[in-house]
């Protein structure tokens, strides 16, 4: 009986941390410091309230791998010189507004591995010196219209999480890097790319992007890297990819039009499918990756034309006269 009580008591104790909101101050940093790590790991969300004389001048705090579950308004009142926050790898569900109304120095935001589901169009809107922002592996479903338009944004991931669309920018970005992959998007258009002029690099791997229409890329004229790896895509468009360097598709098993011709700075391309190497004109090398055209004579790749043996000029789209799977990967014995 005792023992039961016992039991009972100690399993009382153990559930009740995560019922109850602990705020954490956050702490003076050390001394000559402006960096703050809150090690405390039964945080549930974070204070940091008047007078502000102990904590004003911290520029980088650190929080990863916490408890914190909440961030609300007062959670960072104090840190207007704040740069850089991480509050990666934690329990965050819910960033209320106004939250980040006075970060308008922060640069760098890493909000990874959470489980946010939503962002609102005011959650970031106080951020008007954000460049790197991380939402990746958490579980988005919802970004507002407009939510990013206030930032500077440079650089956007967005990977592993439950997007059915990319999220809508209505002024022009500065990003250069957005990366969507591993979410379930299905379309993507002129109108969702058509305010990043400045996008160099743009990742969609195992994204469910079955179609790239002509003109989709009409304002990405700075586009170098495409990834459209274990993607159904069809085609590649071969309008406004002219700057493009590097192109991603292994395991795009749908994929029977590459217009090579109009990717005139192709320099690398990364594939799986001897198939596709003959479409590229290029050889098959043991990573998968192939040169296509030479860069500079000592540091970079050279041409390699397409190994005659690994290509089958005979491919036919399935349905017409196929005799053999193109995107079975033939004569290549060495790897996988
Ligand atoms: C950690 O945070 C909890 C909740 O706010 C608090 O009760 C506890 O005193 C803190 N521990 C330390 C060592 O600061
Ligand atoms: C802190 O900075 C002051 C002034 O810059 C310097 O004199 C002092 O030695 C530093 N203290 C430590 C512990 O680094
Ligand atoms: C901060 O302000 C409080 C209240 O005004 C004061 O008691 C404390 O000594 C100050 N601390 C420092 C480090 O200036
Ligand atoms: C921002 O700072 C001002 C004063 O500096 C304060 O009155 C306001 O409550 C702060 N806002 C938030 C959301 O912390
Ligand atoms: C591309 O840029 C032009 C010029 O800024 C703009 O008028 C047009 O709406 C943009 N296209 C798309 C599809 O957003």
């Amino acid at each position: 009986m005792m023992k039961m009580l016992r039991f009972m008591l100690l399993l009382c104790l153990s559930v009740a941390p995560s019922t109850k909101a602990k705020p954490c101050s956050i702490p003076e940093p050390p001394k000559n410091s402006t960096v703050v790590t809150i090690t405390n790991d039964s945080c549930t969300t974070l204070e940091s309230k008047p007078p502000c004389n102990t904590t004003q001048h911290i520029t980088e705090l650190h929080a990863p791998h916490s408890k914190i579950e909440t961030l609300k308004p007062g959670s960072f009142t104090c840190l207007k010189k704040l740069k850089t926050l991480y509050l990666d790898n934690s329990l965050i569900t819910t960033i209320q507004p106004e939250t980040f109304s006075n970060l308008t120095n922060l640069e760098i935001l890493d909000l990874g591995h959470n489980s946010i589901t939503q962002i609102e169009e005011n959650t970031f809107f106080d951020l008007k010196s954000l460049i790197d922002l991380k939402l990746n592996n958490n579980g988005l479903r919802k970004i507002a219209d407009g939510a990013f338009d206030e930032l500077k944004l440079a650089n956007l991931e967005l990977d592993y999480n439950k997007l059915e669309e990319i999220p809508l920018f209505k002024k022009p970005s500065h990003i250069i890097s957005l990366d969507i992959s591993y979410n379930p998007v299905k379309k993507i258009d002129a109108e969702t790319l058509g305010k990043h002029y400045e996008l160099e690099s743009l990742h969609m791997k195992k994204t469910d992007i079955r179609e790239l229409r002509n003109g989709i890329f009409i304002n990405n004229t700075k586009l170098q890297i495409l990834d459209l790896q274990n993607t159904p895509i069809d085609s590649l468009p071969g309008a406004d990819l002219e700057s493009l360097r590097k192109l991603f598709i292994k395991g795009a098993t749908e994929l029977w039009e590459i217009p090579i011709i109009s990717f005139k700075s192709l320099i690398m391309a990364s594939l799986n499918y001897p198939f596709h190497c003959c479409l590229i004109r290029a050889e098959y090398d043991s990573y998968g990756e192939v040169a296509t055209q030479p860069t500079h004579p000592n540091t970079g790749p050279t041409i390699k034309p397409c190994v005659k043996k690994h290509c089958n000029y005979n491919y036919r789209r399935p349905g017409t006269t196929a005799t053999t799977d193109p995107f079975h990967p033939l004569g290549v014995t060495k790897h996988q």
